[in-house]
């Protein structure tokens, strides 16, 4: 798949960490608004620097944009590309209003184009281990998921100091402002919608409670800092799932079932260990074994060696699947519909700030497929 990157920040400096490492893809130029950040990026990268972006989707050799742009921007970056009929990637969210998430997934069914997005941590080895163990029934019927998405006491981490590789500035702006519950809640979220299928409703209640960081942005133009939500999935399981930057960091999933406990330490991390605890019946009491089980983590060779090469997160994954499902004419494991029922939670949850509502939840998805890997 031929590419082209929009928006050269901070997380295209991830991206490009593992791109040259993937067949599959093959990225022609990029395009910032931003001449510095541009030209830092593609001559850091040694890529072909675009001269706005008419000339990315005038571009035949592109197929496919991977929209990197901040959050905010996110919708008039893909609508744009839809139009000039390229397929789309996007970081989350697809977009900060869910009319407008809506308004790209009609408009790629439209003109018969992929929008697929991020976050692609579901298609890592972690993920899709927990997935099959849940499929084989290791904890039996599940009914509830505990998800942190807890960062730690962000303002006080020297922020205003992280580099990407190219040298762009990490945008604390936007994870004050943007909000990490939409910033971040996709991570769960994706391994939450394709284990459960499609949630009904979200009670939310989001706050910010910790008004002053010190890092110039005003309170009047802070999101939540701290939101903790239940999410009631069609299938009856019940989704607890709380975003912070001011917990202690907690990236876990814990999922319960009636024969056991399945948990990952964080679902960020490529090696996260995957660990069954099983119910243990003894004397007619029936109680959580102490001992964990470690399971082999899932992955053809591909997935061994692409995770384990440096431990680091492969940004690439989702793309590369975009890809192979483009060349093999089947629906995307990240498709157009899961990306909006996710970008519907978090926007849900966001608009809970300072008091609790029960929002149903109308966007719904087919079943997503596991990994071939992870399939038998
Ligand atoms: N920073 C992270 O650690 C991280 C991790 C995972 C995902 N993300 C996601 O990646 C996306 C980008 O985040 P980032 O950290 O790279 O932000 P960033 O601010 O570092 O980079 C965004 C870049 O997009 C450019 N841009 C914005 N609007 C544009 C437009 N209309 N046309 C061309 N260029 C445009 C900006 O000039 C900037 O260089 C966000 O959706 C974020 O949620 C970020």
């Amino acid at each position: 798949m031929r590419i082209a990157i929009v928006g050269c920040g901070f997380v295209a400096d991830l991206y490009m960490e593992t791109l040259r490492r993937h067949a599959d893809l093959e990225l022609v130029c990029a395009w910032d608004r931003d001449a510095a950040r541009l030209f830092a990026f593609c001559r850091h990268h040694g890529v072909r620097m675009a001269t706005g972006l008419d000339e990315v989707l005038d571009d035949p050799s592109v197929d496919t944009v991977l929209n990197l742009t901040n959050p905010r921007e996110h919708y008039a970056v893909s609508r744009a590309c839809l139009e000039a009929g390229k397929h789309v990637y996007s970081e989350k969210p697809l977009a900060m209003r869910l009319d407008e998430a809506e308004a790209l997934v009609a408009l790629a069914d439209d003109r018969g184009l992929r929008l697929s997005g991020a976050p692609s941590r579901l298609l890592g080895r972690p993920a899709q281990t927990m997935w099959k163990a849940l499929r084989d029934g290791r904890i039996g019927q599940p009914y509830l998921a505990y998800a942190e998405m807890d960062d730690g006491l962000l303002h006080r981490m020297g922020v205003r100091r992280w580099r990407g590789a190219s040298g762009a500035p990490w945008p604390y702006r936007d994870e004050l402002e943007v909000g990490n519950t939409i910033e971040h809640a996709g991570y769960a979220l994706t391994w939450l919608c394709a284990f459960f299928g499609p949630a009904r409703a979200v009670t939310a209640f989001a706050s910010r409670v910790v008004p002053e960081k010190r890092l110039g942005v005003p309170l009047a133009r802070q999101a939540a800092d701290f939101s903790v939500a239940a999410i009631e999935f069609e299938c009856g399981v019940v989704a607890r799932l709380t975003c912070s930057i001011v917990a202690r960091h907690d990236h876990s999933i814990t999922l319960f079932g009636e024969d056991g406990v399945l948990s990952t330490d964080d679902c960020w991390k490529p090696e996260s260990p995957v660990r069954l605890h099983r119910r243990l019946t003894l004397r007619g009491r029936t109680f959580e074994s102490p001992f964990a089980r470690r399971l082999p983590l899932l992955g053809d060779a591909e997935a061994r060696a692409l995770s384990r090469k440096r431990r680091k997160v492969d940004f690439c994954l989702g793309p590369v699947e975009l890809a192979r499902a483009i060349a093999e004419g089947r629906p995307g494991r990240l498709p157009a519909r899961l990306c909006l029922h996710i970008t519907e939670i978090a926007l849900a949850i966001t608009a809970a700030m300072d008091g609790a509502a029960r929002v149903a939840i109308r966007s719904r998805f087919d079943a997503i497929e596991p990994m071939p890997w992870a399939h038998a």
